[in-house]
């Protein structure tokens, strides 16, 4: 059994150990015999602690004289460093006893500190916030790409019902056996235009889908080029343009699939030419540095208003009575593929330049990235 005197000792070392800061307060809220850990959370020394009081040393703390118990939390600024969040707990020394049998000790402070648990619990409170705004992000993603696809259908039915809608009345008219042969003649030429049609709007909608199998291989420029010029040579003639090649290093290369990027140079050749009504020059050349290939391609057709240059490329647009509006969104499609970019400078009634930048070093997209979009 302790003696009274070990049971003094005993609670001394315990307050004096305690984790939880405590001290003795009297009627007028003044700190005395401050324990370690209440020294530590207020960063004061004993000395700087005796004497003051709760309502100075917390003023966000409900103070009420005469004493009354409190428990809530506040704000602490300590002389140096980040200010402190405490939960500030007093107790009054009644034992029931009288006033406290005349001693100084009105209350015990008793104070923890929850700066790691408030931090925490704003962290946690940002994360939230974080992920909050990225889920809506995904979200309005997921709805935009949804809504390209869902424009992409529609102007898909559009532009093959057209051809069909009409393809189906020529075949009620054949079927109908009134025609002469020469009416006939005439349906079938139509009908194969028609469906010829629905053939390259169904070929360029094929590319614009995943490529299947990209092939990248070192591909001379110089040779790139003749090739595409060797091929709509006979469309340029037919419309009075001349097609000028400039300046080509005949080693200059760059890594690419060489189909795709032909077809990229067809697409805006042809658009060239096709903008040139009165003919004229579309001239071609290339550049290129260690990374960079550049290839130009300048026509001295009528020009693409400032506000339709932004609409270049979406699907469907076309000024062209017999337009897809999709060669454009092709060309676009392989140049992200292949890490390349299109630059567009037009000005009306004098031409068009389209300027094709691919890295020298290409690398195959990795599909299983690649935006459908
Ligand atoms: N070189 C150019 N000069 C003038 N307009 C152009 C040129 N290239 C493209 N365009 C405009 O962009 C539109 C879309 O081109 P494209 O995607 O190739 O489809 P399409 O040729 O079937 O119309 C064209 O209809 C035309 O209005
Ligand atoms: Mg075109």
């Amino acid at each position: 059994m302790v003696n009274l005197r070990d049971d003094f000792r005993l609670y001394k070392l315990a307050y004096q150990h305690d984790r939880i800061g405590k001290a003795f307060v009297d009627r007028q809220g003044r700190l005395s015999d401050a324990n370690p850990a209440l020294c530590g959370m207020l960063r004061l020394g004993p000395e700087e602690l005796a004497g003051r009081t709760v309502p100075d040393l917390f003023p966000d703390l409900p103070w009420r004289e005469p004493l009354e118990p409190l428990s809530a939390k506040c704000r602490y600024e300590p002389p140096a460093g980040e200010p402190r969040w405490l939960h500030v707990h007093l107790a009054l020394l009644d034992d029931g006893e009288g006033d406290g049998g005349g001693s100084p000790a009105a209350g015990i402070l008793q104070v923890e500190d929850l700066s790691a648990a408030v931090h925490l619990e704003e962290e946690i409170r940002r994360l939230k916030r974080d992920a909050d705004t990225l889920s809506r992000a995904e979200h309005m993603l997921q709805s935009e790409k949804l809504a390209a696809a869902g424009q992409l259908a529609a102007g898909i039915a559009h532009e093959i019902r057209n051809p069909l809608t009409s393809l189906k009345g020529f075949l009620q008219l054949l079927k109908s056996g009134s025609s002469s042969a020469a009416k006939r003649d005439a349906y079938f030429t139509i009908m194969l235009e028609e469906l010829g049609r629905i053939e390259q709007i169904l070929g360029e909608l094929l590319v614009l889908s995943r490529p299947s199998s990209v092939q990248y291989a070192k591909t001379r420029i110089a040779q790139l080029i003749r090739h595409v010029v060797l091929l709509l040579q006979p469309q340029a003639v037919m419309r009075g343009v001349e097609i000028a090649v400039r300046a080509i290093s005949e080693t200059a290369y760059i890594y690419c699939d060489e189909n795709q990027i032909k077809q990229v140079l067809i697409n805006i050749v042809k658009n060239g030419i096709e903008a040139m009504e009165n003919g004229g020059t579309l001239s071609i050349e290339a550049a290129a540095d260690q990374e960079t290939a550049a290839i130009r391609i300048a026509d001295q057709g009528i020009g693409i208003p400032p506000d339709k240059l932004d609409r270049l490329g979406s699907p469907f647009f076309t000024t062209k009575e017999n337009g897809t509006g999709l060669g454009l969104t092709v060309c676009y499609r392989i140049m992200r593929n292949h890490g390349g970019r299109i630059e567009v400078e037009s000005r009306q009634g004098e031409g068009t330049t389209f300027t094709l930048y691919l890295p020298v070093e290409g690398r195959p997209p990795d599909i299983s990235r690649d935006d459908p979009a």
